[in-house]
Parts: C-alpha cells; sequence; structure tokens
C-alpha cells in the first residue's frame, strides 16, 4: 500500500510577516515580543539563537534587565546550536557567545541555560539527551531564529529532507564561509556543529524569525513566498501555526509588493 501525505494548508494558517524599517526596529519589536513572553509566563521556555542577528535583541533585553523591566529567573533557555569540538570557554564557541551576549548580564538560572555540548564523546548521545531536556521541559514557548544566507535556520543546513531531532551537522561551505568572520582564519572554523531539528522548532508555541540586510532578501523571499522544501529549511515555517517573521526593509526587497498588503502581513 502507498500513501501519500497531504498538507493542508488554511488560509489563516500564514505567516505573520512584520515589515519594519531597519535593524533598530527589528531588534526592538523582537525584544517586544521575548519581553511580552516572559511577563505573561515567567517560567518561559525560550529557545535562543546566536550569530549577528539577534544581538540588537539581546542588548534590549539586557537594557530592560537593568532597568527592572524583566525578570529572568525563572526562565529556561536552549540554544539551537553548538559547533562540535569547541568546548565552551572556547571563544568562538557558541557557550561563549551567549555568555557575553546575555547569560551574564541577566538574572537567567545557570542551571536552566542549554547549549548543545559540542564536546561531547557520543554525539548521538549528546544529541538525544538535547532532545529528552527539551521535552522534560514541556518544549519551546517562543523560539527565536535567525535566517542563514542559505535559508538555514539553525544548522539545519539546505538537504532533501528535513532532519527532525537534533543531530550532527556537516556544515556546507557556504555557511563556513559566512561565519568565518568570526574566526582568525578560514580553516579555523568548525566543519561539523550539532543542530536541534524541525521537530522542536516547530512544536514551539510560537516561532519568531529575524532578517536583516539585503544579503538575507533572497533567502527570506523563497523561505516566505516559494515552496516548502528542504533545500530551504526556513521554508518549513510557513507551516507552522504562530510564525511570526520580522524582515527589515533590505531582506524584503525582493517580497512581492501585494505580500504588503495581503492577510495578516502588515507593516510594523
Ligand atoms: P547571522 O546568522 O545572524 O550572523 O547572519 C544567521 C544564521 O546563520 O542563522
Amino acid at each position: 500500500m502507498s500513501w501519500m501525505i497531504v498538507i493542508v494548508k488554511m488560509e489563516d494558517d500564514r505567516m505573520d510577516v512584520v515589515f519594519v524599517e531597519d535593524y533598530e526596529a527589528m531588534s526592538r519589536r523582537a525584544a517586544e515580543i521575548v519581553a511580552g513572553q516572559i511577563r505573561q509566563k515567567p517560567d518561559s521556555v525560550l529557545g535562543l539563537a546566536t550569530g549577528s542577528t539577534p544581538l540588537g535583541l539581546y542588548r534590549l533585553l539586557c537594557r530592560w534587565y537593568a532597568a527592572g523591566r524583566l525578570d529572568f529567573s525563572a526562565v529556561t533557555t536552549f540554544n539551537l546550536d553548538e559547533y562540535i569540538g569547541l568546548s565552551p570557554t572556547h571563544p568562538q564557541s557558541y557557550h561563549a557567545f551567549m555568555q557575553e551576549h546575555l547569560f551574564s548580564k541577566v538574572n537567567l538560572c545557570p542551571a536552566r541555560c542549554f547549549l548543545p555540548d559540542g564536546m561531547a564523546g557520543d554525539v548521538l548521545a549528546e544529541a538525544g539527551r538535547y532532545d529528552a531536556r527539551i521535552e522534560a521541559a514541556g518544549g519551546i514557548d517562543l523560539q527565536v531564529l535567525g535566517i542563514g544566507r542559505n535559508g538555514h535556520i539553525g544548522f539545519n543546513e539546505p538537504d532533501d529532507h528535513f532532519a527532525v531531532r537534533t543531530h550532527r551537522v556537516h556544515l556546507r561551505d557556504d555557511t563556513i564561509q559566512a561565519n568565518a568572520r568570526f574566526f582568525p582564519r578560514l580553516a579555523d572554523v568548525p566543519r561539523e556543529a550539532i543542530s536541534v531539528g524541525m521537530g522542536a522548532i516547530m512544536k514551539a508555541q510560537h516561532v519568531v524569525l529575524l532578517a536583516s540586510g539585503s544579503d538575507k532578501a533572497e533567502a527570506v523571499h523563497r523561505a516566505v513566498c516559494g515552496v516548502v522544501t528542504p533545500r530551504v529549511p526556513a521554508s518549513i515555517l510557513q507551516l507552522h501555526r504562530a510564525a511570526t517573521v520580522l524582515v527589515d526593509a533590505d531582506a524584503a526587497a525582493l517580497m512581492p509588493e501585494k505580500w504588503r498588503h495581503a492577510g495578516r502581513i502588515h507593516i510594523g
């Protein structure tokens, strides 16, 4: 017997695409969403991202915490990914990134801030442990995502299938090139990573994808307006029940004008 899976997408399931002017506006809108989540549910489980894109978001969250406007004491966080072979203290590790830009500046409980262990001897076992921890925490309430120039989310690279569970990733050349700016030499960029899969992302109650800059325009266009395909991993978010895409003017440059006036899509 052969089976065909038909995905029925209701008009109302459409991504909520919010057009904002620039990086600052995108960061502010994202910070308002994260802050609103924490105020509404102080023990929220946040899915967090690294990279240049969420820096403005983290800066605002730290500022609002310092001003007494936010309390992270009951929050749990799970990061999307970590390089294989980098220890938590390696300056280019995502552990170190999160320490520098968020964890050391707010009152998150260190025992509730999780990233995959890039030094795990048994990566498969570590991946299974990470998924089990996310499930034990009740899943992600709000997942923050950046998008790669090749359409990746987390380190879910373009492929011929969507990986569901946390898994080992061989980074593609374009990703290695893109990340080389954080390392002294191209040869220093790790070739492998552990990444959360699409299962945890798609099960998140709410997903917020941030995209800024003209180098993201093609990826945004393909992810939001194109077909759902593992060749453009972010396109799977078209099927998410509550996905918000915050795009600045440069990242939205290739979006058709009519999208700006359709349905739940609006100008921020
Ligand atoms: P960036 O990376 O924020 O540094 O552009 C995003 C990503 O690769 O997911």
